[in-house]
């Protein structure tokens, strides 16, 4: 069966990334890892929800080193930009004290929520901390983020698909596509 080419939200304006080059930068990040943790036994992947779930499960199969994961679901304080704020929704379960964790994200856009989930982790000592984000919008950081595995950095434009979301839609797409605004907004009033 082919990837579903008939299928397209209305409110797509181009596709930036596809599914090969996804999978292929997906396949290099998984080796510079298995690389890079060749001596650690206690490396946990933890998931920033829910934008990272198709990253973080296509990105754990090529990572061939013993592994856990986990999750933590956050979200910013108040309006639609990024107060830097972050409230925890839902918490890891598994302490992270003394692991060599890897904090996934779908996208670093201002940097603020990273920037402060990091402080937060670094509280709880893991023995090393380390970010991994499919997607970087350079263009728009207010916080200086250092990304030590980054899929591809775009432009300033709102993108979905493979995870990311605009009002929860456009998850499943197996693209990352930018979104038409004003489309999007006619569409949704
Ligand atoms: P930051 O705190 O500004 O870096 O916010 C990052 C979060 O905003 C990401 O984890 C996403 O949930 C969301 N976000 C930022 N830009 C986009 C986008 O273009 N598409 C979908 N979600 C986005
Ligand atoms: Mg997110």
């Amino acid at each position: 069966m082919g990837l579903p080419t008939n299928f397209r939200y209305d409110f797509i304006d181009k596709v930036l990334i596809t599914p090969e080059q996804i999978e292929r930068r997906v396949t290099q990040l998984g080796m510079e890892i298995t690389e890079d943790y060749q001596d650690s036994e206690k490396l946990m992947l933890l998931g920033l929800l829910r934008g990272s779930v198709m990253f973080i499960t296509d990105l754990m199969r090529r990572i061939h080193r013993p592994l856990t994961m986990d999750f933590m679901s956050v979200s910013s304080y108040s309006g639609s930009e990024s107060s830097g704020f972050v409230r925890i929704d839902h918490d890891h379960k598994a302490s992270i004290a003394g692991w060599d964790v890897i904090l996934v994200d779908d996208i670093i856009d201002t940097g603020l929520t990273i920037h402060t989930v990091r402080k937060i982790l670094l509280d709880r000592n893991p023995r090393s901390l380390r970010i991994c984000a499919l997607l970087d919008k350079p263009d728009r950081h207010k916080k200086n983020i250092h990304i030590d595995y980054c899929g591809f950095s775009i432009p300033d434009e709102f993108v979905v698909g493979y995870g990311l979301d605009i009002d929860e839609k456009g998850r499943n797409l197996p693209y990352i596509a930018s979104v038409n605004l004003q489309k999007y907004r006619g569409l949704s009033s």
